[in-house]
């Protein structure tokens, strides 16, 4: 029978693996592991915000399923994607005796996710990964795709693998305990889609932006899936961003990034980043001539309506131009931009000129 929860199927190299998402599915989950090929035991890896529902709930539903399950607790935040506490990780495993069929279920948001990836990725050279994301950062990008890491104090995510999972399961419900500010910054990524690859998506933000954020079970449930399939249709095809199509997920980063790098991480959330990264991007593609002023209207008449911000108060040009020439995506000095060529279609240009890049700046933090 067709999984009617089936958001998409993830190609790679080594195989491929479903990307699920429903309303409440996690009940669901013991069966839907055993059919994977998970065993008894499994080790859950949630933080301190999500144990208590989500992850007792996990725990429970594994159990039902004839699945014990362990749990890990990090402490909620982006500081536990250290080297230390993979080794507490570690540790763990080994003091439970696991063995190298048995799976590791990343229950929370991105950290948890990418970390608990990376200790599946490493651990015994490698178990069974199995992603339950609860965060809509989560959910439509970082459980997708494989990228697993941690942090150095040098700098995010510069330690890590491409480690694919065996599936991933979204409940779409674990969002309604999210607080609002997380859930729009969640939202960002998302009608980030839409506008990079899928026209459609745009229209169903557009007709549903308040039910979205009330967490509205059917059309919340309809976008993440629609949201989830766009990511796992590019991971798919690019599977190692050696093409120039995963690089369209960072469409609205480079000064996204620039902006919570230099306020230290403290004031934006990413989502928050990018949504005024996506504006100065839409305003550099009309620059250039590729969009009209009503793309750029449109767009942020969206992310208005989910209380994003558009511009970015309180910093300079200059502190927000100096992260950029460290971006990732920098390459023979200049940076990648996705801009866009159309809502819906995104293009990877080289040639922004850099007064273009400083006057688009200069514009939103004015
Ligand atoms: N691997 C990838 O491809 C990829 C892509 C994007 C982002 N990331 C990584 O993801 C991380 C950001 O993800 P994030 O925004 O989910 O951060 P996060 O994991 O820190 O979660 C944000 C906060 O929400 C809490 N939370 C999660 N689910 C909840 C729920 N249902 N109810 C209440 N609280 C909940 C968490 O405890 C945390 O306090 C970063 O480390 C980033 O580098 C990875």
């Amino acid at each position: 029978m067709p999984d009617v929860d089936l958001a998409a199927t993830v190609h790679h190299s080594g195989g491929s693996y479903p990307v699920v998402a429903g309303w409440g599915i996690i009940d669901q989950l013991g069966p839907r592991l055993k059919e994977l090929g998970v065993k008894s035991p499994a080790y859950i890896i949630t933080d301190s915000n999500v144990m208590n529902p989500h992850g007792r709930r996990v725990q429970r539903a594994l159990e039902a399923g004839g699945i014990a399950a362990h749990c890990f607790i990090l402490p909620a935040g982006e500081s536990s994607k250290s080297f230390e506490l993979a080794q507490a990780i570690y540790q763990w495993l080994v003091g439970l005796r696991a063995e190298r069929g048995q799976a590791i279920i990343a229950v929370g948001g991105g950290v948890v996710g990418d970390l608990a990836g990376f200790v599946a990725a490493t651990f015994l050279r490698g178990v069974p990964f199995i992603q339950v994301p609860t965060s809509m950062a989560a959910m439509v990008d970082a459980s997708i795709g494989g990228k697993v890491a941690i942090n150095l104090p040098q700098g995010k995510n510069l330690v890590g693998a491409f480690y694919q999972p065996r599936g991933v399961f979204a409940d779409v419900q674990t969002l309604a305990t999210l607080g609002r500010r997380e859930l729009a910054e969640g939202w960002a990524e998302a009608i980030k889609h839409g506008f990079i690859l899928d026209p459609a998506l745009v229209d169903l933000f557009e007709e549903h932006a308040e039910a979205l954020m009330e967490v509205s079970p059917e059309i919340s449930t309809e976008v993440i899936r629609r949201s989830m399939a766009i990511k796992a249709g590019v991971v798919s095809q690019d599977e190692r961003e050696t093409l120039d199509i995963r690089i369209l997920l960072n469409y609205g980063h480079t000064i996204g990034h620039a902006l919570e790098a230099c306020t230290e991480y403290g004031r934006f959330l990413h989502g928050e980043g990018v949504s005024i990264g996506m504006m100065g991007a839409a305003r550099i593609a009309r620059e250039l001539g590729m969009i009209g002023q009503d793309v750029v209207d449109r767009q942020r008449r969206l992310l208005e309506r989910f209380s994003l911000p558009v511009r970015a108060h309180g910093v300079t040009v200059e502190q927000v131009l100096r992260p950029m020439s460290l971006d990732k995506k920098v390459q023979g000095g200049a940076n990648r931009w996705v801009l866009l060529e159309r809502v819906g279609k995104a293009v990877v240009r080289r040639d922004v000129p850099r007064e273009l890049v400083e006057a688009t700046v200069r514009e939103l933090v004015s």
